[in-house]
């Protein structure tokens, strides 16, 4: 493949993939970024493509129609459907892991076997698809007992417990096929774990990685981090939580026992390995791990990075070789989410999206769920619409940037929360 004067394929349609399509832009080596399917900000933007992102064929014919040297996978779906593995068995090169790698993500029962197998710190559990067993080992369990469905369930397949009764509903759900569907033919039950969580993100070729900065996001919908678990309603970076030491300490635990586990079973690594984190006072154990990028935290910690990341995503999507480090800008970065109000239930959709011209290089806003009316207006059409963003040389400069943004944007039902990153603000 060349690269120089790209042609580069990304594929989805949230804030994460507007954040990959504006970096991959930005590269002295790109020369072209069309997206598939994209969304209302995107196609402004960019030339995009309708296209179903769960069917590879789709992937494939585009790739090879736009005679495109690269594609790159944002979400979770088209990775665990095999689309990386798919577009390399027709000569086509990608980001992401393979179809086999990508169960780390798309099977929770098969990725807390592997962290049981290879040593890895993560909560006690047990895998069950039937319902008896599973009965009988809740009632071993202390409370509250966490219940999650294995396969992907866009976030929304953990449920904790606080009474057993609500546990063993939640079991019986999950392996009904009621909520769930498939994902849920196969639960996991969970020890429940407190601290605080960290989003840790690795560029991974094998056993070799690079690591970003390390983010926070906030899932829950409310303020005080209350209410519903959600995608995530707002994120930062960096963060003071996890110290250049702690840092190290965790690649010991965690990165380089999980990268060589992986290896030693067989698995070829290649892409981005996103470890979700709970610092508990034992230290730090794996929540989950994910094979793509995070949304919203990827709007924050890609344009912390200084160097072209373009080639560091092409190194990985070969097997190459990684920089063992990436140049980080000196600075801090938040996103806040607009979202529609009623999210992450129902909302409304069709809202007509005022938004400013932005001409100023701290602060940038980014799509997820929009899309153009016939009017070629920009309008609401997800949960989570939008996300502004803003940098700065403190997390406070950050923050006010973003939260100006969020007063310039209007859409009747826009709702945010008005607190992100207060943990961080409340660290000494
Ligand atoms: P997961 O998709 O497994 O990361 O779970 C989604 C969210 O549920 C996590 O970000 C945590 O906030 C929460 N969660 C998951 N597992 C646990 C656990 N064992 N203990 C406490 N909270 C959890
Ligand atoms: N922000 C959480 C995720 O991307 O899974």
């Amino acid at each position: 493949m060349k690269e120089e004067n790209m042609k580069i394929l990304v594929i989805g349609s949230g804030g994460r993939e507007h954040t990959l399509a504006k970096v991959c832009s930005n590269s002295p080596l790109v020369d072209k970024v069309i997206v598939a399917p994209g969304n209302g900000g995107i196609t402004k933007e960019f030339l995009t493509f309708p296209l179903d992102v769960e069917k590879n064929d789709q992937i494939v014919t585009l790739a090879k129609q736009e005679e495109v040297d690269f594609v790159i996978i944002g979400p979770e779906v088209p990775l665990c459907n095999g689309a990386v593995t798919t577009l390399a068995s027709e000569g086509i090169l990608a980001y992401g892991p393979n179809k086999e790698a990508a169960r780390l993500e798309g099977s929770k029962a098969f990725s807390k076997d592997f962290l049981a197998k290879h040593g890895i710190p993560t909560a006690s559990y047990g895998n069950f698809s039937e319902i008896q067993p599973a009965l009988e080992y809740l009632s071993t369990c202390s409370l509250p007992v966490v219940v999650k469905a294995s396969g992907l369930a866009a976030g929304k397949g953990v449920l904790i417990c606080s009474t057993l009764k609500e546990a063993e509903f939640a079991v019986q759900d999950m392996l009904d096929g009621a909520s769930f569907g498939d994902s849920g033919r196969e639960v996991v039950i969970e020890e429940f774990l407190e601290g605080e969580e960290a989003s840790l993100h690795l560029i991974c070729s094998g056993e070799n990685y690079v690591t970003l900065p390390i983010s926070q996001d906030h899932k829950k919908v409310g303020e005080g981090d209350t209410g519903l678990n959600t995608g995530g309603m707002g994120a930062y970076a960096p963060t003071k939580l996890v110290t250049d030491e702690m840092l190290i300490e965790y690649e010991n635990s965690i990165v380089i026992p999980t990268l060589k586990g992986l290896k030693a079973d067989g698995i070829d690594f290649r892409g981005t390995l996103y470890i979700g984190l709970m610092l508990t006072s034992n230290g730090a154990k794996v929540l989950e791990f994910n094979v793509r990028f995070g949304d919203p935290e990827t709007q924050v910690i890609l344009p912390l990075v200084q160097e072209d990341l373009v080639p560091v995503l092409i190194q990985s999507a070969k097997a190459g070789t990684l920089p063992s480090k990436l140049a980080i800008k000196n600075q801090s970065a938040m996103i806040v989410v607009l979202a529609s109000k009623g999210y992450p239930e129902s909302y409304p959709k069709g809202e007509v999206i005022q938004q400013p011209e932005l001409s100023s290089e701290d602060s940038q806003i980014i799509h997820a769920g929009t899309q153009l009316n016939e009017k070629q207006e920009i309008v609401s059409a997800g949960g989570r619409v939008l996300g502004a963003v803003g940098w700065g040389e403190s997390l406070e400069q950050a923050r006010d940037r973003a939260y100006e943004l969020c007063e310039k944007i209007h859409f009747t039902s826009k709702y945010f929360r008005k607190d992100i990153g207060h943990k961080e603000f409340s660290r000494t």
